[in-house]
């Protein structure tokens, strides 16, 4: 399956992207994460993308584009994956589509997000990482089993996004609706459109997406 998470900053996607990656055994694809390596790398990508970053706007559609062409090309996707975070805007789209269209195939669905803007501040204001293993938590919704420790992997490191203040959050938003948001009628039209609601629990939200993705596959399978 090549499945698009959309959806606002702190929506959930990297989030349900892991439980997707875990359940359905493909593999997440988050330029968000690809282009934060590249500015702890120092690489010319990482040079260009990190005061874009740290103002809260979109990089270029040009290096998103060539940060996600070069990904998909690895082995490990040839069974499907799941792009969180890209495409952002109408072009990246448009670049998407004709990527996928040269290696002879297409999305299967784009799966829509929708949380208010006020949880959405909340949730990326109390947002953090393992540093080892990348596991995702939150001061209040998602916190660790025991203290300071990583239920995944159990590591004693944690990290916070420089992105990840109220007024840089506010600032993603105000991009999203105006840049991103529009992706949804795009591929509305397109019949690949499934709206799931995330303002439940993580679980709740989980067993949203996984319907969608099970009656996705038996209708693909009895095609
Ligand atoms: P990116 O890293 O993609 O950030 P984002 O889209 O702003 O999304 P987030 O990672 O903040 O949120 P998320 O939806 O993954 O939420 P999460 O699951 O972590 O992009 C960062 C920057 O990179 C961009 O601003 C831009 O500059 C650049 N960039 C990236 N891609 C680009 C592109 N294609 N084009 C141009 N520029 C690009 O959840 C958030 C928190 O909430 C967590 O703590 C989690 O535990 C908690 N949580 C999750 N779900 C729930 C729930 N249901 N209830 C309660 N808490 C929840």
């Amino acid at each position: 399956m090549r499945i698009v998470l959309l959806g606002p900053p702190g929506a959930g996607k990297g989030t349900q992207a892991r439980s997707i990656e875990k359940a359905y055994g493909i593999v997440q694809l988050s330029t968000g994460d690809m282009l934060r390596a590249a500015v702890a790398a120092g690489t010319e990508v990482g040079k260009q993308a990190k005061a874009i970053m740290e103002r809260g706007d979109l990089v270029p559609d040009g290096i998103a584009v060539r940060v996600i062409g070069d990904r998909i090309e690895a082995s490990d996707c040839k069974s499907g994956f799941i792009l969180d975070g890209f495409p952002r805007t109408i072009p990246q789209a448009v670049s998407l589509g004709k990527l996928l269209e040269q290696r002879g195939t297409a999305l299967d669905a784009v799966i829509e997000l929708s949380v208010v803007d006020e949880q959405l501040v909340e949730r990326g204001a109390g947002r953090f990482t393992c540093k080892n293993c990348g596991e995702g938590y939150h001061d209040r919704f998602k916190r660790p089993a025991t203290p300071g420790v990583c239920d995944k992997c159990g590591a004693t490191s944690f990290s916070r996004r420089a992105d990840d203040n109220e007024a840089t959050i506010r600032s993603r938003l105000a991009n999203y609706h105006a840049q991103t948001s529009p992706l949804a009628d795009f591929y509305r039209r397109q019949g690949k459109l499934f709206t799931v609601d995330g303002m439940g629990p993580i679980d709740e939200v989980w067993r949203q997406i996984d319907n969608v993705l099970c009656r996705f596959r038996a209708s693909a399978a009895s095609n």
